[in-house]
């Protein structure tokens, strides 16, 4: 299936969440409407939500639950990445200048959390415990990720299994609670539901590990964020985690200056990725972003057959083939 086909399947009731989340994010003080505005008219992919319609639509959902819910998971997305972007001190996201850049630190701080508030008060309605418990559970998985991943800042011996494990937290696990909440709105047995939020999981990682990989090999034009930002702030992504495993003490030392300096002034990013090169960690990072992928595949295969399968399976290659 195509990327239009996969739009027009969805596309009613994307537009019905976007004019929820326009409803839903307006707050007595301006700033939080604004940047809530901002951040929806600038851009985005829509993807949680977008995983949450289609995995609704496999497993058979009726009413308008999928649109409240496709609107909640869409604002934990923007709440995090208000967040994300004072933690990483970042200047564009979505091809606009960052919140934090706009109304400085402490109003992104405070508005991020209204708009997590907002989020749970909108799942509420549902009068689902399950579902807000899974809501809590996955906001402090995130939250978890965000916070290991401070502690792991400029440390040049994480390993590979450190590095999974936080991207499961902070990306992959919003992905799998989208196709969760899809199926429990749905009229799928356990076992469906739970393969479905695997799919996601799977997804969520080989995602990640997308944009890791586009963070070396991609434009702020294209991507509409910086790049080469992770390393500058002391992330070590999988395709360095693989090339300190090999390099030589003069490569070692030139990824550490970069980390020291936070940037790119006497160490040119060019040289960084002539590393990456060498030992082909881009190569090897985007096969195992791959075998997440294939994963998944496996996953869906437990679905009931539908268009909206077919378009999860669609998904699948897009995010390995993605460039922004
Ligand atoms: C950015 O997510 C945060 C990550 C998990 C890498 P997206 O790339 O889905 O961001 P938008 O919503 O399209 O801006
Ligand atoms: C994504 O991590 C974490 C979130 C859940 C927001 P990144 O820090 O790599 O995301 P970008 O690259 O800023 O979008
Ligand atoms: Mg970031
Ligand atoms: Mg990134």
């Amino acid at each position: 299936m195509s990327q239009a086909e996969i739009a027009s399947l969805v596309a009613a009731d994307l537009l019905r969440v976007e004019r929820f989340i326009k409803l839903d994010a307006v707050c007595s003080v301006d700033a939080v409407t604004e940047i809530s505005r901002h951040l929806q008219s600038s851009g985005g992919k829509r993807l949680r939500p977008t995983l949450l319609l289609l995995s609704a639509g496999a497993c058979g959902a009726k009413d308008d639950s999928p649109i409240r819910l496709g609107a909640a998971v869409e604002m934990i997305h923007a709440a995090t990445l208000v967040h994300d972007d004072v933690i990483d001190d970042a200047e564009v996201r979505r091809g606009a200048p960052s919140t934090n850049r706009t109304w400085g630190n402490q109003t992104s701080v405070l508005a991020g959390d209204w708009l997590y508030m907002q989020a749970f008060r909108i799942a509420i309605r549902q009068r689902n415990f399950r579902l807000l418990d899974l809501l809590i559970e996955l906001t402090q998985t995130m939250v978890e990720g965000e916070l290991l991943q401070t502690q792991m800042v400029a440390r040049l011996d994480v390993s590979e299994k450190e590095h999974l494990e936080l991207i499961e937290r902070k990306t992959a696990s919003l992905f799998s609670v989208c196709m969760r909440f899809g199926a429990m709105v749905g009229e799928v047995d356990r076992p469906t539901e739970d393969a479905l939020a695997s799919y996601g999981r799977n997804l969520g990682v080989a995602f990640q590990l997308i944009d890791d990989v586009l963070d070396f090999s991609s434009t702020e034009e294209r991507l509409g964020k910086p790049v080469g930002n992770d390393l500058r702030e002391g992330k070590i992504t999988l395709p360095l985690i693989r090339a300190l495993r090999q390099c030589t003490p003069e490569e070692r030392r030139a990824i550490e200056t970069v980390v020291r300096e936070g940037g790119y002034e006497t160490t040119p990013q060019s040289q960084i990725l002539a590393t990456l090169q060498r030992y082909g960690t881009i190569e090897s990072t985007l096969q195992t972003a791959r075998e997440y992928v294939d994963a998944a595949a496996d996953d869906l295969m437990q679905a009931p057959e539908s268009r909206y399968r077919h378009a999860l399976a669609s998904i699948l290659q897009m995010v390995v083939d993605r460039d922004r």
